[in-house]
């Protein structure tokens, strides 16, 4: 008798990218826990390193790379074995009011947001990188931002809007081969980029804008479950779909 259930990573192998910090880094964590194999990539090599170490050189292992360039993309889709899935959770964030926006600010985040999850997926593809067939699963972390409107997001929400319709279109193309495209939105989650955003706002702001959330700020670990589940076959009816992850945030009124 054995205990697989469809929630189960045993036998998968899974590319995280932003896999330094955050909700990255508890992705790979997740995903060992859950029997599966994961190659991390992000810049930062002695966070990665110490990713490989913790979970263990059987079930991890890294590729250091800037996915802001054409070389890096080149790197990671070179080195990286066969995969089962990838999730896509490197990224930025910036608050800019419309007025003080130039090119060069759209341009970055654009970049490592948008532009790279696009030519990475591509290159995977193209160098059938990718397993066919068997609802391989590639998980976008986009934003709950993409679906409203806060003041000085524009940047950030900007290119989780394109990186979620994006994810649409994607799913459509690869669904040819039972390739499976899904992304998770959530809203505040407590990381590296959420305490930046503290830095910024005011004390009162950020106290006022955790009472909004009915469940409270998330943990990456939440975000990391629902990814768990999108990538294993429990979700293998699912492709081009959201799941929002906020506690509550937008959905629930008084
Ligand atoms: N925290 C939240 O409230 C929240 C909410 C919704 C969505 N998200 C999304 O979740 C994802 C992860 O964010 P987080 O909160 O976990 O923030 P984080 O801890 O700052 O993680 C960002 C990750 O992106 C990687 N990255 C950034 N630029 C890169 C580049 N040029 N090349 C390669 N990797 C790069 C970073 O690695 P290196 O610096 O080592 O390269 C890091 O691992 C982001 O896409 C973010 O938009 C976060």
């Amino acid at each position: 008798m054995t205990n697989k259930t469809p929630f189960s990573l045993e036998g998968k192998h899974i590319l995280v990218t932003g896999a330094s910090s955050g909700i990255g880094l508890s992705i790979c964590r997740a995903i060992a826990a859950s029997g599966g194999k994961v190659t991390g990539t992000a810049r930062r090599s002695e966070l990665l390193d110490n990713m490989v170490r913790e979970l263990g050189r059987n079930r991890a292992s890294f590729i250091e790379a800037d996915l802001s360039l054409d070389a890096g993309i080149e790197k990671v889709t070179a080195a990286v074995p066969e995969i089962n899935g990838l999730v896509y959770a490197a990224g930025i964030s910036k608050l800019v009011p419309l007025k003080f926006i130039k090119r060069q600010q759209l341009e970055e985040i654009m970049n490592i947001n948008y532009f790279s999850m696009v030519l990475l997926l591509a290159q995977l593809v193209r160098q059938k990188k990718i397993v066919k067939n068997t609802y391989s699963s590639i998980v976008l972390i986009s934003s709950v931002a993409q679906q409203i409107g806060t003041k000085s997001s524009l940047l950030y929400t900007g290119s989780k809007g394109a990186m979620s319709a994006a994810g649409r279109v994607m799913a459509n193309e690869l669904s040819l081969q039972k390739i499976r495209v899904n992304t998770i939105e959530p809203g505040m989650v407590q990381t590296a980029m959420a305490s930046e955003m503290e830095d910024i706002l005011s004390k009162e702001t950020v106290e006022q804008d955790k009472r909004q959330y009915p469940l409270g700020y998330g943990t990456p670990e939440d975000v990391a479950n629902a990814a768990v589940f999108l990538l294993s076959d429990a979700s293998k009816w699912m492709t081009g779909r959201s799941l929002t992850l906020d506690g509550g945030r937008y959905s629930l009124l008084d």
